[in-house]
């Protein structure tokens, strides 16, 4: 068969990887795809948002399947698109894409439906939240409701910082539109999990957990950023937390958009923060992670076509995920300055050792330059990743396959996983 795969980053590589794996699959295109998906995929230059442009070339090339990888297309309705043209696609649909698209849906739904989160009001008049943040306790956090390229959460500690988060997000409109209605949340504490999912509108089954690490420096400092490195398992995701997810939040929140008639086809990412009460959602996302998948991808057994056409035909109840008895690293190589500001176009090299079988280099921001060299081409560069008999394994061999990779301004954490030590 012919699959079609929309987006350029890590979690598109490693999604293109797991497709290419399916001895179902003959043909694979990418759209837009990136240097690296481009060893895998014949790359299409049309944008993930070019919906009609997306849906022509899925017709030309008789595609039978298409992956959605990105949120901003999701959110935007290009599963519609593709449905109203009788052609097979996995993500959610526009109505239930509003689960990420946004926070105030979500969090109105969980509090329908008892799922537990953090405490929030939400509000459409910066002045009404001006008030209510007079007599709030600090910390708060304040959340732009709509897509935010994940940097419409701001975390206060002083009534100050909140009365200008007001500002920033309602009245500067920092976000845009995002910024319409905001939602203000009770601060948590606690670790933060990622669980991926699949799901067919009524069924759910949950991919193995990992953690990311959102900030830019060393031991959680700078600026928040799509993310700097994974591991998955994590060992935090004890089968206490497992059993409780399950009971409360996993198939509450499939059984609740099914209610709302909005059944998600797809994948959902719950943000789960472990905190003294016990679990609850930070947040949901309606596609996988970037860089989660780039570590539970790999380690998953099943085919992967298999597990998304029985998520569009509404038979993953037949399917049972299995995942290998072993541990991912990846740890995000970036350019000096992401992510603020940085340069782009140095050469790469060093890619020989990665075998795609125990070490994987997953592309984010990279492109061909015209004598055909692999150039630096984004802040996010490449998720170099490894596979281990457990974590500490697989931290010390990513670690090791870092050092095969040169290119200029060349930055990264130094302590993905150093959780592991303290589990
Ligand atoms: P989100 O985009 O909602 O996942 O938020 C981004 C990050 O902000 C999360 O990964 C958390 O680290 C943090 N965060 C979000 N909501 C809260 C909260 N209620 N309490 C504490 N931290 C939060
Ligand atoms: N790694 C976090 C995200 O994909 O939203």
């Amino acid at each position: 068969m012919k699959v079609l795969v929309v987006g350029s980053g890590g979690r598109e590589h490693a999604i293109c990887l797991s497709v290419s794996k399916s001895p179902r699959v003959d043909k694979i295109y990418c759209a837009p795809g990136n240097a690296g998906i481009g060893q895998l995929a014949e790359c299409v230059p049309i944008g993930a948002m070019e919906f009609d442009r997306l849906v022509a070339f899925a017709k030309e090339k008789e595609i039978d399947f298409t992956i959605i990888g990105m949120d901003d297309p999701l959110v935007g309705g290009i599963v519609d698109a593709f449905e109203a043209e009788g052609l097979k696609v996995f993500g959610p649909r526009k109505n239930a894409a509003i689960l990420e698209g946004s926070k105030a849906f979500s969090k109105d739904l969980m509090k329908k439906y008892h799922i537990p989160t953090a405490g929030y009001e939400r509000f459409d008049d910066p002045d009404k939240a001006i008030a209510y943040l007079q007599t709030a306790k600090m910390p708060i956090v304040l959340k732009a409701d709509g897509l935010a390229l994940g940097k419409g959460v701001l975390i206060c500690n002083t009534l100050e910082e909140a009365v200008e988060g007001v500002h920033t997000i309602m009245m500067d409109k920092k976000f845009g539109d995002a910024g319409n209605t905001m939602v203000i949340e009770e601060f948590m504490t606690g670790r933060e999990v990622s669980v991926l999912s699949f799901v067919d509108g009524k069924t759910i089954q949950i991919m193995s957990s990992a953690q990311d690490h959102k900030r830019a420096g060393d031991g959680d400092t700078g600026l928040n950023t799509g993310g700097m490195g994974t591991f998955s398992p994590s060992p935090f995701y004890t089968p206490e937390v497992d059993a409780f997810c399950k009971k409360y939040i996993y198939q509450a929140t499939v059984d609740a958009m099914a209610a709302e008639g909005r059944p998600f086809q797809g994948v959902i990412f719950f943000g789960l923060m472990l905190t003294e009460d016990g679990p609850k959602v930070l947040e949901y996302n309606a596609r996988f992670g970037d860089p989660e998948a780039q570590v539970v991808l790999p380690r998953m057994k099943n085919d992967i076509i298999d597990v998304m056409e029985a998520c569009v035909d509404g038979t993953l109840d037949q399917m049972q995920l299995e995942f290998e008895d072993n541990a991912a690293v990846c740890v995000v190589l970036a350019s000096e300055g992401y992510p603020v500001s940085y340069e782009k176009g140095y050469e790469i090299t060093g890619f020989e050792r990665f075998d795609n079988e125990n070490y994987f280099c997953f592309h984010a921001g990279t492109a061909r330059n015209e004598a055909g060299q692999i150039v630096t081409n984004g802040g996010r560069v490449l998720g170099v990743t490894a596979k281990g008999d457990d974590l500490k394994d697989a931290r010390a061999k990513a670690y090791a396959a870092t050092e095969w990779i040169s290119f200029a301004n060349k930055y990264m954490r130094h302590d993905i996983g150093k959780a592991i030590d303290e589990a």
